[in-house]
């Protein structure tokens, strides 16, 4: 495990008032200097970190920006809606322009425009379905430097994030299974973040930080639980 970043994170998390400033404060503390995130939509996080005085030199914009069959959660607007949620992405990011690449495609489709080990910090806000987080983090990884930062949004304490009409949040549980499998770090974020220290070869071993008391039941049944009130499976 890597102390210092599990300390800055620890102290980023003690002080932030939300998500932004929560992942501002990382990128601050671990010098970043290289950064991806995907899902973009309107770029208000990408112009969030951009705009921040950091020493963040490469920002990658992943996002299809555009209807996606299989996807079946509220975001997924049609393509002309897609077309003007791009423009805001990149009237958000332009005064960064020389700073940023947009990379428009799925996460399957264009992870491989990056080098492995290139990133400083990657940051998972996409397709949060089972399949979703499932492809975002096993591709994501190997783009991450060791030492670097996995981290992502939508760690939802249930899975009925959204309406029943829709596919469930899987990103809780399954970013700590995926920990554990690459024998890392996980941190537990306010906000609903999540942060994955990607370990030198010699520090691997898996430790799950809960820096928010989301207790020590990892199991998906927990998750599972139906919805005290149920919502109507109207529009
Ligand atoms: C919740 S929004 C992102 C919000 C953004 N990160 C922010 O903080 O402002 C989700 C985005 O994920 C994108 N997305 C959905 N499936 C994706 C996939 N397979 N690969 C990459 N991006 C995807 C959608 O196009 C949408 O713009």
């Amino acid at each position: 495990m890597n102390t210092k970043t599990l300390a800055d994170i620890s102290q980023a998390a003690a002080t932030a008032e939300g998500r932004v400033t929560l992942w501002r404060a990382i990128v601050a503390a671990s010098e970043a200097a290289t950064m991806l995130e995907i899902g973009v939509w309107k770029g208000a996080f990408a112009a969030a970190m951009l705009a921040a005085p950091s020493s963040l030199s490469r920002y990658y914009m992943l996002d299809p920006w555009r209807r996606l069959p299989q996807w079946n959660k509220p975001f997924n607007r049609d393509d002309a809606a897609f077309a003007a949620v791009f423009d805001a992405a990149i009237a958000a990011t332009d005064f960064a322009a020389a700073r940023r690449t947009i990379l428009r495609g799925t996460t399957a489709e264009m992870i491989d425009a990056i080098p492995d080990a290139a990133l400083d910090i990657a940051y998972v806000d996409g397709d949060h379905t089972l399949r979703g987080i499932a492809i975002d983090l096993m591709r994501a990884y190997p783009k991450v430097r060791p030492g670097g930062i996995l981290g992502g949004d939508d760690f939802s304490a249930t899975v009925w994030q959204h309406r029943d009409a829709y596919e469930p949040t899987l990103v809780n549980p399954f970013a700590v299974y995926f920990a554990e499998a690459q024998e890392a770090t996980i941190a537990i974020l306010p906000f609903r973040q999540f942060a994955i220290l990607k370990p030198e070869e010699e520090n691997r071993g898996f430790r799950v930080v809960d820096l928010v008391g989301e207790g020590e039941d990892w199991s998906l049944r927990s998750r599972l639980k139906p919805r005290r009130k149920p919502v109507p499976q109207t529009t």
